[in-house]
Parts: structure tokens; C-alpha cells; sequence
């Protein structure tokens, strides 16, 4: 990746850490709840430099402006939501299902919508041509799946549970484990991209970008759940993550001019 900011590669982690805690009590002390992550998140270096300074430009679409693509059971074959199937081998690591309803901010499930999930492997590499750092690549994992939602609003991956990975916004900088996602919703307006996490990761504390959205309750909707009716005998871990595209209750997401890993 390219390092942004020269000076990012001498903080430590303990600094970050302190960087992350003092925002913390900064945020509490307001009393006024935040249901988003920070633009402009200083433990998070690049995201200085990235976000948008101005205010958006408003715009007036005409209707048909307004409505996302559309996808079909044509377009999206169902065995592309099985991402341990892609290659002539298995892939290594724990196989396990993620799943979950994608519903609006009133709980009505979001029909037929195209949910795209990207992911490292089971040694937390990508396969990019940045992601240089020493972990092996899975020849039988791309990391790369979609599928359409079902009546109920569901969706449903197989893949294998992705490794946490450096980066370099400081020194001994790790991500800690996750499936980006993105969703196009109804309407424009509802597009998200945001990254799920698994529960009890220890990396939680540490990380600049998952802490960058400030109030716990917030932060706890991107965790997934460990479901045992979800996992399969012999077979599969199983979790359960439901994703809110509007309301109080929304799931928190990637703005513009962010550059989340
Ligand atoms: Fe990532």
C-alpha cells in the first residue's frame, strides 16, 4: 500500500492506542451518540488526507437517476456465493457459513438485491498486487463471492474465515479478522460498503479503523454471531450477521474518500 503519511510508520502501538483512547473519552463526555465512523480520524493516518473537506454538492436526480441497477437470478449464478468451490482444490482454513437478512430501517426485508463480499484468506493475504506482506497465497482461494438476497431478505455465503493481516498505518499495525461487504439497497441512496467482524476478536482494542466509529453499540452492529443452528455437522462454523440499511438501528458504513482494508 502506499504510505501516506511519512511520519506514520514511527508511532507505536501503544501510542495509536492512547490516540484511540483519549478520542474515546473526548466522545463520552459530549453525551451525543455517533451511529458512523469519523471522517477525519486521526489514529486512522490516511484518513487525514482522504476525506472530503467540502461539504457534498447537492444535486436534484431526476427519478430514474435514483434506482440502482438491477440484478437477476440471470445475472448471478448461485454457486458464486460459495467461495471454497472457485479453484480444482478446497481452500485451507475453517469453512464456514456467514448469513443474514439485509432489511430497511423498519425491518422489511431488502428482496432480490446483490450482496458482494471480498475477503483475505486464511493466512490474511489478498490477492492484489499490494498486498505484499509474507503470507502465503491460497491457489484455490480468490476471496471474491455475491449472491442475490431471497424473498426474506436473506443472503448466505460458504467461504473460509478470513486472518487478520498487517497494514501500515503504524508500527505492528494488525487488522483484525473480516469480509468486507457491499450492498446497492433500493436506491442510490442506500449503497453501502462496510466490513463485518467475527466476536471476541482481540484486535478489536487496537484497531484505528474499527474504532473509528466511536460508540460501542455502533461499532457491536458490525460483529457478527457465533450460530450453532448455523453451523453444519462435520461440515461448517456458522455465523449470523443481519445488516440495517437505514434508521437509528443502521448499520455502519464506508463514506467517500475513506480507503477502509
Ligand atoms: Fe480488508
Amino acid at each position: 500500500m502506499i504510505d501516506t503519511n511519512p511520519d506514520s510508520a514511527a508511532a507505536t502501538q501503544q501510542e495509536i492506542s492512547a490516540e484511540i483512547a483519549a478520542i474515546e473519552t473526548g466522545y463520552q463526555r459530549t453525551g451525543i451518540e455517533e451511529t458512523q465512523p469519523r471522517l477525519e480520524y486521526a489514529p486512522y493516518r490516511s484518513s487525514l488526507l482522504r476525506h472530503p473537506t467540502k461539504d457534498l454538492h447537492h444535486a436534484d436526480p431526476e427519478g430514474v437517476e435514483l434506482w440502482t441497477p438491477c440484478f437477476s437470478e440471470r445475472d448471478v449464478n448461485p454457486l458464486e456465493a460459495d467461495l471454497t468451490i472457485q479453484h480444482a482444490g478446497e481452500p485451507i482454513g475453517e469453512r464456514m457459513v456467514v448469513t443474514g437478512r439485509v432489511v430497511d430501517g423498519d425491518g422489511r426485508p431488502v428482496r432480490r438485491q446483490l450482496v458482494e463480499i471480498w475477503q483475505a484468506n486464511a493466512g490474511g493475504r489478498y490477492i492484489h498486487k499490494r498486498d505484499r506482506h509474507p503470507s502465503a497465497i491460497d491457489p484455490n482461494f480468490t476471496g471474491v463471492g455475491r449472491c442475490l438476497t431471497d424473498g426474506d431478505g436473506r443472503y448466505r455465503f460458504t467461504t473460509i474465515k478470513p486472518g487478520p493481516y498487517p497494514w501500515k498505518n503504524h508500527r505492528n499495525a494488525w487488522r483484525p479478522a473480516h469480509i468486507h461487504f457491499s450492498l446497492f439497497g433500493t436506491e442510490f441512496t442506500q449503497r453501502m460498503v462496510t466490513q463485518m467482524y467475527f466476536p471476541g476478536d482481540p484486535l478489536f482494542a487496537l484497531d484505528p479503523i474499527y474504532q473509528s466509529i466511536t460508540d460501542q453499540k455502533a461499532r457491536d452492529r458490525l460483529v457478527a454471531s457465533y450460530d450453532h443452528d448455523v453451523t453444519t455437522h462435520e461440515w461448517a462454523t456458522g455465523y449470523r450477521w443481519d445488516i440495517v440499511l437505514t434508521g437509528t438501528a443502521r448499520t455502519p458504513v464506508e463514506t467517500a474518500g475513506g480507503d477502509r482494508r
